[in-house]
């Protein structure tokens, strides 16, 4: 009976911090850095790869790269005359992933700290920009969006990749929202809707 009363007490807490996290987004500590560490099922680096159709030379845009789950392979595949720009609120998550891109011999990479409802990049610039796990994490998702669809090209992709589990995850159909009130239209979905990432295209 006290095992049962401490069990349902545990879950409440658990549920209450959860709904918590939901309704004030705030970024996963670097000292937590496990959690983005771990596999990402679903949103894996291949499909990744499928939707964002990363070309060389390309000038790509992450917001939110973490310890770099995604950075050095999106950085491999636009080679040597590509530019991945890596965008993060924490210092500690920029440097982490510089450390190890220069461990692989990666040059081009550009770190910039700031905050992503404010980007610091002029309109148009960018072929296309992605961000995973990081959307629901930053306090106002709609100015974040209206932001990087600002920055993309014409005919540029925003990629959002979102993992169900994660406390601030991010519905499709939010995303698909987003990205309607910023101009964007929503291409296509790769992966079920718990686990997916979004492909939004900036019209020509
Ligand atoms: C959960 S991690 C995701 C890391 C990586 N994309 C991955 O999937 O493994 C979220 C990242 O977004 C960053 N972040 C959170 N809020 C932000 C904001 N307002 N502006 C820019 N970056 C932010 C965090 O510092 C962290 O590096």
């Amino acid at each position: 009976m006290r095992l049962r009363t401490l069990a349902l007490a545990a879950t409440g807490i658990v549920l209450a911090a959860a709904l918590w996290w939901r309704k004030n987004p705030s970024a996963c500590p670097y000292g937590q850095r496990f959690w983005v560490e771990a596999p990402h099922p679903l949103i894996t680096r291949d499909r990744l790869k499928e939707v964002l159709n990363p070309g060389a030379g390309d000038r790509i845009l992450e917001v939110g790269p973490g310890t770099g789950y995604y950075t050095l392979d999106v950085a491999e595949w636009i080679g040597p005359d590509g530019t991945l720009d890596i965008f993060d609120i924490q210092q500690e998550m920029l440097d982490h992933s510089m450390q190890r891109a220069s461990e692989q011999g990666l040059t081009n990479l550009r770190p910039t700290r700031g905050d992503g409802r404010d980007l610091p990049f002029p309109d148009d610039f960018f072929d296309s920009a992605f961000l995973v796990t990081t959307l629901g994490e930053i306090p106002d998702q709609a100015a974040a969006v209206s932001e990087l669809a600002r920055v993309i090209k014409p005919g540029g992709r925003l990629v959002v990749g979102e993992l169900m589990g994660d406390p601030h995850w991010v519905s499709p159909g939010a995303i698909q929202e987003y990205g309607a009130a910023a101009g964007l239209v929503l291409e296509s979905r790769i992966g079920p809707w718990f686990g997916s990432f979004s492909l939004l295209r900036k019209p020509s």
